[in-house]
């Protein structure tokens, strides 16, 4: 694997990037940006272990991924595994308070603060680096992503399209 090789784009779709160890499991189908899924690994990334080393990259990206996969908690620390300590990790979800998360395709909702606030199933395996709201109506009135969460979620509104979160991976070891 060359060192660009050391990113790896899991659940690619269509969005399969140059560089980038693209992975999905529906090879030839459409995607959602309406081009063939053609992923350089066909893996169901509900069948772990995942067919790469400990460590073998040093970023994963998950876009609109892991809401598609029953076992998401498993998917978070099979990406744990296969990341270098001190590598990062980019998840991206639907909000789930927005219509766009009720999709039938989607197995659950998943809120930032499984990440943000922790989850004794990820004790020890990364540290939170960065997050974000994208596309955050009315973001304006918001003096910042933690307000709008706080607002979106008190009083059940359709504000936020996506959450993002950044992982850094911890050495094991330490
Ligand atoms: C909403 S699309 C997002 C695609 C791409 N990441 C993007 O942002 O454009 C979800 C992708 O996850 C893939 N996916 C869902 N379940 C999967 C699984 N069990 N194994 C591998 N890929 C899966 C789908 O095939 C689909 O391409």
């Amino acid at each position: 694997m060359s060192a660009a090789e050391r990113r790896v784009n899991l659940g690619c779709g269509d969005d399969v990037r140059d560089g980038w160890v693209n992975v999905d499991y529906r090879p030839g189908e459409t995607g959602v940006g309406g081009d063939d899924v053609e992923p350089d690994v066909n893996q169901d990334l509900t069948e772990t272990p995942w067919p790469f080393e400990d460590d073998a990259f040093d970023h994963a990206l998950m876009d609109n991924v892991l809401e598609h996969l029953p076992n998401a908690t498993d998917a978070v620390r099979e990406v744990a595994r296969i990341v270098e300590p001190g590598g990062t990790v980019e998840i991206r979800c639907p909000y789930p308070n927005n219509p766009s998360a009720h999709r039938t395709d989607h197995v659950r909702h998943i809120h930032p603060v499984e990440f943000l606030e922790g989850n004794y199933l990820y004790d020890g395996l990364f540290e939170v680096a960065d997050w974000e709201l994208s596309r955050v109506r009315l973001g304006r009135v918001f003096p910042s992503d933690e307000s709008a969460l706080w607002v979106c979620d008190t009083f059940g509104l359709f504000g936020i399209d996506e959450w993002s979160v950044t992982l850094r991976i911890l050495d094991a070891d330490d």
